[in-house]
């Protein structure tokens, strides 16, 4: 049965209650002390106690406020939720997107939470847990930073450019990831990995960052700043016109878009393991 979603409005208003509490509750376990609960992918991806807490804390306070709503989370998945019903509410969770920095006492990661109305997403906040900057978009709404309305950069010369990028957890993929850094280097002003994929976009945003590219982003990683990223006018988008994806995530502005492709395409950048 077709449902009518909440307008993306009030999407936003939970996100940013939910999201708030927990980013408060991962600043307050990594005052605490920090450590390794377990590895997964490989010995380097790291999850720690506070990765899980602050998922099973949005995972709790969604299913007070919206039962009926799916929830896709990096830490326990889907859950028992099934298959959204048209006009149903996803909600995607990156409790903690920057765990090694957050490790580390990097102050560079963030609690990312989107909602998506018919596989698109609609709504979207992204907030540092150290300096508690936040990002927020709706679709159609634009993209803002603690009231501030965001306009990505100008920048139309590839060569002028600081790029953000990200590698993945898997030594094979790093190793392609850094022949394609390898090759860009030298064309871009700068290239920067700060190491938490929310918030790269969101700096791309606000023209903190010109670009941003990274292979192997899974949902909760794209969705929260991906929408605050195009929603201040950046291009996101895969190579070759597909849709930005775990292959591969460009966002640029328009101006810089096709010169960057171009040269991730020639790199071979969604390419290898
Ligand atoms: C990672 C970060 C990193 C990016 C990786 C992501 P996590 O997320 O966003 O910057 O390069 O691809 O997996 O594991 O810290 O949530
Ligand atoms: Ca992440
Ligand atoms: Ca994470």
């Amino acid at each position: 049965m077709h449902r009518s979603a909440p307008s993306s409005r009030e999407l936003l208003a939970i996100a940013l209650d939910v999201a708030r509490a927990a980013a408060a509750t991962a600043y307050r376990m990594r005052v605490e002390g920090v450590s390794v609960a377990a590895t997964k992918s490989t010995v380097t991806d790291v999850v720690t106690a506070a990765d899980r807490a602050v998922e099973r804390q949005v995972l709790d306070a969604l299913r007070q406020l919206r039962p009926d709503d799916a929830v896709l989370g990096e830490e326990y998945g889907t859950g028992d939720t099934g298959p959204v019903a048209p006009g149903g509410v996803r909600w995607i969770v990156d409790p903690i997107d920057g765990t090694v920095n957050y490790l580390y006492g990097l102050p560079y990661s963030a609690v990312s939470l989107a909602a998506e109305v018919d596989g698109v997403v609609v709504a979207g906040v992204v907030r540092n847990v150290s300096t508690g900057e936040e990002w927020t978009a709706t679709a159609g709404g634009g993209a803002w930073r603690d009231g501030v309305r965001l306009r990505c950069s100008g920048e139309a010369d590839l060569g002028q450019a600081l790029v953000g990028t990200g590698f993945g957890y898997a030594a094979d993929r790093r190793a392609h990831q850094a022949t394609v850094v390898a090759g860009l280097i030298a064309h871009v002003r700068d290239i920067r990995r700060l190491g938490a994929a929310a918030l790269d976009l969101c700096l791309v945003a606000e023209g903190r960052l010109d670009a941003y590219f990274e292979k192997g982003l899974a949902a909760w990683d794209l969705a929260a700043g991906g929408l605050v990223a195009a929603e201040a006018g950046v291009r996101v988008a895969g190579l070759a016109g597909r849709p930005p994806g775990p292959d591969l995530v460009v966002a640029a502005p328009p101006a810089l878009f096709a010169p960057l492709h171009d040269r991730l395409a020639e790199l071979d950048a969604a390419g290898g393991p």
